[in-house]
């Protein structure tokens, strides 16, 4: 405890006196082994001060930053930052020449929080759990939120897909046929394995398509990836044992890890895929989380002898390797690769597939495929979190599946998006190839483009800022690896017009910028990269040009 937040002053003091009081900073917890950072920690803990209702916001005048940052023992950019969340978020405001004070209107959750505060006020931060705190992502369930307005509006957000050409009207007619069919029977808890129907049809279609090797026995439908994740990960891993997993890595992967209470360890990959590398027999990791077929974010294809490699690798040292699949379904220079899992004849592989791409994330559906042995252990983790996946939407799925309409909407979707692929590669060129090198790969619905000069980074960063594009500096996934400055950019979920239109917008933000010699000082925080950088990325990365 360094010091100090804002003067919890009790109940027992009069609200005159409170109301002119400067506030003091009793309350901050400030944890510096902690993975959150400090300036998020004291923007969290001043924002859930100001919800718990304690003050009568107006005459609340905030410490300077200079006075805050000698009183908690932090530097002043740290506050600094917290201040400028909580002014734009509305929480405080600036007055000309006389400081920083509780806002005078406060956001609409504040004025929520503190109604509800006569009944619920807490005297102290919560205290929760460190597998809670351990997390490193403290958007609290935003992550990949867009809110119900956008898209349409132009965020090139990789891993959105185009929802809009969903077939609804079609799904409806199936949910409709379903619920006549079976009726009060689909109301009823329904098995932890999933639907036999569905269980079925995806077997078929991951032997068919996908180069699996399964039968519906082995499969347990979850709620999309993300539960995937946590169920391979509660059911495998106990707290301290070691998992693997890509870096960068897609995030929500990280979580669950840490979440799960496991070692984790990052590894790098190259042109192959995840890096096996050395490792002692006692830190041989329980289970390995890789996107073979399309490293998420890199885009790297894991390479046969790669493959074969992992699962040797995993067999020798008794563990497990969770291969997340989430979107094999869109590769543009052929047909899909087949599987890592049909590879697996050591019962090593445990693959996980979402529906989240191919039809739309909002359904939440999404299946693991376990070696027959680790079946009914995954069955009980998943019965434990929510029984199981909502029984119609179980049961329209398997019907959309075996009645041919998944297959034709994986076409559609397929050449829409190699079509907004083209069109996205030669419009970047156009607008922005003076400042990055875009790589292209064969498969995927997001591109990085590497900057040509890192120095344009924070240009780019205020830029997207300004245009409210929410694409991700590539750092924002790695957890070690020190990658040249990229940026990660989806394109699915936007027509071409749109495309054209928001990266239009962004180089002319660029230019206005440019133009103003602005581009220092983004409120993004950034991962610093090293000149490491380029010995970990391969320098013969396919380049656009
Ligand atoms: C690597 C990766 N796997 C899986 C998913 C999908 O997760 P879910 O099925 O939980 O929606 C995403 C979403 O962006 C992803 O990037």
């Amino acid at each position: 405890m360094n010091g100090a937040i804002y003067g919890r002053t009790g109940s027992s003091v009069p609200k005159q006196r409170r109301r002119r009081l400067v506030m003091s900073f009793e309350m901050v917890r400030l944890d510096r082994a902690s993975s959150e950072p400090l300036h998020q920690q004291l923007y969290r803990q001043i924002r859930e001060e100001l919800e718990s209702g304690s003050f009568d916001s107006s005459a609340s005048r905030v410490p300077s930053s200079r006075v805050l940052a000698a009183t908690l023992g932090i530097s002043r950019p740290t506050v600094n930052q917290a201040f400028s969340k909580l002014l734009a978020e509305g929480y405080l405001q600036a007055r000309k020449r006389s400081g920083v004070f509780v806002a005078d209107h406060l956001p609409a959750t504040f004025l929520k929080a503190a109604r509800l505060a006569t009944t619920a006020r807490t005297e102290h931060s919560p205290r929760v759990a460190r597998r809670v705190t351990r997390m490193a992502d403290f958007r609290s369930g935003r992550q990949l939120d867009v809110g119900i307005a956008g898209p349409p509006s132009v965020i090139f957000v990789a891993g959105l897909p185009a929802v809009d050409e969903f077939p609804i009207a079609v799904w409806e007619r199936l949910r409709q046929q379903v619920l006549a069919k079976k009726g009060a029977h689909l109301l009823r808890y329904a098995s932890s394995r999933g639907e036999l129907e569905l269980r079925k049809a995806i077997a078929a279609y991951l032997c068919d398509f996908r180069g699996a090797n399964c039968h519906p026995d082995q499969i347990v439908v979850v709620g999309g990836m993300q539960q995937a994740m946590l169920t391979c990960a509660l059911a495998l891993l106990n707290e301290g044992e070691v998992a693997w997993i890509e870096d960068p890595v897609f995030h929500q992967a990280r979580n669950v890890f840490a979440f799960a209470g496991a070692k984790i360890v990052p590894r790098p990959i190259d042109r192959e895929g995840l890096v096996i590398g050395k490792c002692s027999r006692q830190n041989s990791p329980r289970l390995i989380f890789v996107t073979p077929s399309h490293q998420f974010p890199l885009g790297v294809t894991m390479s046969l002898k790669r493959r074969k490699a992992l699962i040797e690798f995993a067999e020798s040292r008794d563990g497990y390797i969770l291969e997340d699949d989430y979107n094999s379904e869109f590769r543009f220079d052929g047909p899909p690769l087949p599987c890592l899992q049909g590879l697996d004849n050591a019962g090593r592989v445990i693959y996980a597939g979402t529906m989240s791409k191919i039809l739309y994330p909002s359904l939440r559906l999404g299946f693991l495929v376990a070696p027959p042995q680790l079946v009914d252990t995954l069955v009980k983790v998943r019965a434990v979190m929510d029984q199981h996946s909502p029984a119609i939407d179980q049961a329209t799925l398997a019907r959309f599946i075996t009645e041919g309409f998944f297959l034709s909407h994986v076409k559609r979707i397929r050449e829409l998006y190699a079509q907004r692929r083209v069109f996205f590669i030669e419009q970047f060129q156009k607008w922005l190839g003076d400042y990055f090198d875009l790589e292209v790969t064969p498969a995927g619905l997001h591109f990085i483009a590497w900057l040509r000069r890192r120095e344009d980074l924070p240009l780019f960063m205020r830029a997207c800022e300004r245009t409210c594009v929410r694409n991700r500096p590539l750092s924002f996934f790695c957890i070690k690896a020190q990658l040249e400055p990229a940026f990660v950019f989806g394109f699915a979920a936007w027509s071409q017009a749109q495309i054209e239109q928001g990266l239009a917008k962004l180089a002319s933000a660029v230019k206005q910028l440019k133009q103003r010699g602005a581009g220092n000082g983004s409120s993004f925080q950034i991962h610093p990269f090293s000149p490491a950088a380029s010995s970990y990325w391969p320098s013969t990365a396919v380049r656009s040009n």
